[in-house]
This record gives C-alpha cells, sequence and structure tokens, in this order.
C-alpha cells in the first residue's frame, strides 16, 4: 500500500516529503495543523471523514494568527484530501494532517509577516487514541493551560502543542492515562488532546470558550446530539476542578479521542468509579454517527470509498 503525502502541490511517496532543518517552522514551532478523522466502515467498504470542511475552516483560523496563506479553499483541500486518501487505500481508521506553516529556510527572523509559507497533508492509520472501552484516570495538571494572551490555545500551533506534550509526559510518567489542564485563573479547561463534559444533576457542562479551550469539532458535535437525542442541554460556563471530582459523570472529546469516558481524577472516583449511562448512550451513538450508520447525521459525514 502506497503512503502518499500532499507536498510541494503534489502527490508524493512520503519518503520524498522531506523539510530542511533550516526550517523556519522547524526552529519555532510556526505551523498550524489539523487532526481529522477517517473512519472505516467494513460493511460499505468506505471511510467516511467525519466534519472536514470544519477542520480546514479552523486550519484557515489557525492561519491568520501566525500570517500563513493557505493556498487552496476549503473545497480545494477536500478535493486533495480525498484523493489522498482514496489513493492510499487504508482500509481501517484513519487519521489526516494537513500543516501549513513557514517554510522559509530562515533562522534568527521572527518577523511572520516576512517568511515563506508552505503547505502539506498526510493521512497515517490510527485506531483508538486512548482506550474508548475503559474509564481513563486524570490527574489536574501541575503545567497551565496557554492563554489567549500568549500562545492562543484557540489555534492549533506546534509551538502550542509543547503545552500539551508537557501535561501529557507528566500525567502517564505519574500512572494516570490523561491530565486536566486549569487556567491560569484556576478553571477547568481542557485535557492535552481533548475537550472535557462533565454530567451533574442530568445537566452537561463544559467549559466556556473563553477558558482557554481548543474550540473542539466533536464537542460541538456532542452538545448537538445531547440535546436532540436526549434532551439535554449543555452549559458552558466556567467550571471549578472540585466540580470535576462530585460530577455524576465525566467524559472527554476529541477527533483523535472520540468520545472517552473519565472515571477518576486525582484518585476521587467520579460517582461509583464506573462508566456513566449518558457517557456511554452519547458515546454509542456517536460511534454510529462517525462511520455513517445514522443517516440523520449524513452531512456531518464525507464517503471516500476505497478500492481493494
Ligand atoms: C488541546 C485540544 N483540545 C481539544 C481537542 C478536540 O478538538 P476536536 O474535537 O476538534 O478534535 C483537541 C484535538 O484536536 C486538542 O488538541
Amino acid at each position: 500500500m502506497p503512503q502518499l503525502a500532499y507536498f510541494k502541490k503534489k502527490l508524493v511517496p512520503i519518503e520524498q516529503a522531506n523539510v530542511s532543518i533550516l526550517t523556519h517552522a522547524f526552529n519555532y514551532g510556526t505551523s498550524c495543523f489539523e487532526g481529522i478523522r477517517g473512519n472505516w466502515n467494513e460493511q460499505e467498504g468506505t471511510t467516511y471523514v467525519f466534519r472536514a470542511a470544519e477542520h480546514f475552516d479552523r486550519l484557515r483560523q489557525s492561519s491568520k494568527l501566525l500570517m500563513i496563506k493557505i493556498p487552496h479553499t476549503t473545497e480545494e483541500l477536500i478535493t486533495i484530501m480525498s484523493e489522498l486518501v482514496a489513493k492510499c487505500g487504508y482500509r481501517e481508521d484513519i487519521y489526516i494532517r494537513p500543516v501549513a506553516y513557514k517554510g522559509q529556510h530562515a533562522v534568527a527572523n521572527l518577523r511572520l509577516h516576512a517568511l515563506e509559507d508552505d503547505f502539506h497533508m498526510l493521512v497515517m492509520p490510527l485506531g483508538n487514541y486512548l482506550d474508548v472501552t475503559k474509564g481513563q484516570k486524570c490527574m489536574t495538571s501541575t503545567w497551565r493551560r496557554i492563554d489567549d494572551m500568549a500562545i492562543s490555545p484557540r489555534a492549533k500551533t506546534g509551538g502550542g502543542y509543547i503545552n500539551s506534550a508537557l501535561a501529557k509526559t507528566e500525567a502517564v510518567l505519574n500512572g494516570y492515562d490523561e491530565a486536566i489542564m486549569l487556567t491560569n485563573e484556576g478553571h477547568v479547561s481542557e485535557g492535552s488532546g481533548e475537550n472535557i463534559f462533565l454530567l451533574s444533576r442530568g445537566k452537561l457542562m463544559t467549559p466556556a470558550v473563553t477558558d482557554n479551550v481548543l474550540v473542539g469539532i466533536t464537542r460541538d458535535a456532542i452538545m448537538k446530539v445531547a440535546k436532540d437525542e436526549l434532551g439535554i442541554e449543555t452549559m458552558e460556563r466556567s467550571i471549578d476542578r472540585t466540580e470535576l471530582y462530585n460530577a455524576d459523570e465525566v467524559f472527554l472529546t476529541g477527533t483523535a479521542a472520540h468520545l472517552t469516558p473519565v472515571v477518576e481524577i486525582d484518585h476521587r472516583e467520579i460517582a461509583d468509579g464506573k462508566i456513566g449511562s449518558v457517557t456511554k448512550k452519547l458515546q454509542d451513538m456517536y460511534f454510529d454517527i462517525i462511520r455513517g450508520k445514522n443517516k440523520k447525521y449524513s452531512n456531518w459525514c464525507l464517503p471516500i470509498s476505497i478500492a481493494k
């Protein structure tokens, strides 16, 4: 199976898609990227790409912060992605990674407006990022979430993910599955690569977008599904750390992480320490939706048939 990448405006074998050590983005983290899922539907021999247009729109917003011009419209990006996915031919779940970056060979130059841009896209197989079947054990990170006043968490920038890597590494080395970061003010923000929700007295809550979260596309999908299918509204507001401990259910959402239950935080069990029933219902519906099995949400899924 050929592993291809879209690089310098054409599809090439991945071994040929290389950048120099002089590349600005490599030296300074001046890249922005997206993570998009293609979800394999075995019965249909089709990969369903979830909410591609929203991901490319967010990439454009991230690139605005870094003054990077993406040389394609969203429609063109979807065409490139579809060709790349079809030609790579993975018959399993995949992860699509478009990256827009300061591609100029330049060090000792921090003037974003004066640097040339580049763009590439790759696709790779990716199963579960977190164990979606098992409730996760999380820790409140000692690292604070980056702030909009420093590196905006609203943009998915390469450099910004040092914050996530520090938190994730600390959590895993301490025996936890995932980190939950707080804002500088002490409000719950998000996981290292996921948004967070809690259920309390039948109501869903998630941190407000002003609490330094990446405005997640899965977050948005889950809020819609919870409302439309279960009649549960989600309140977006600042959340304190101990509200998580006292919640009836907690879960994480993200393109890589899907919808992953959390059963313990900082050695405190959430409710009875088992996966909650609302979490399970939302997770089941979400998995059907992303594999194109719930036609009501087919406008979120782009089918790409994969040749045998
Ligand atoms: C820090 C962070 N928060 C939240 C998310 C979830 O966002 P989405 O659902 O759009 O993938 C991600 C994943 O991209 C992330 O990296």
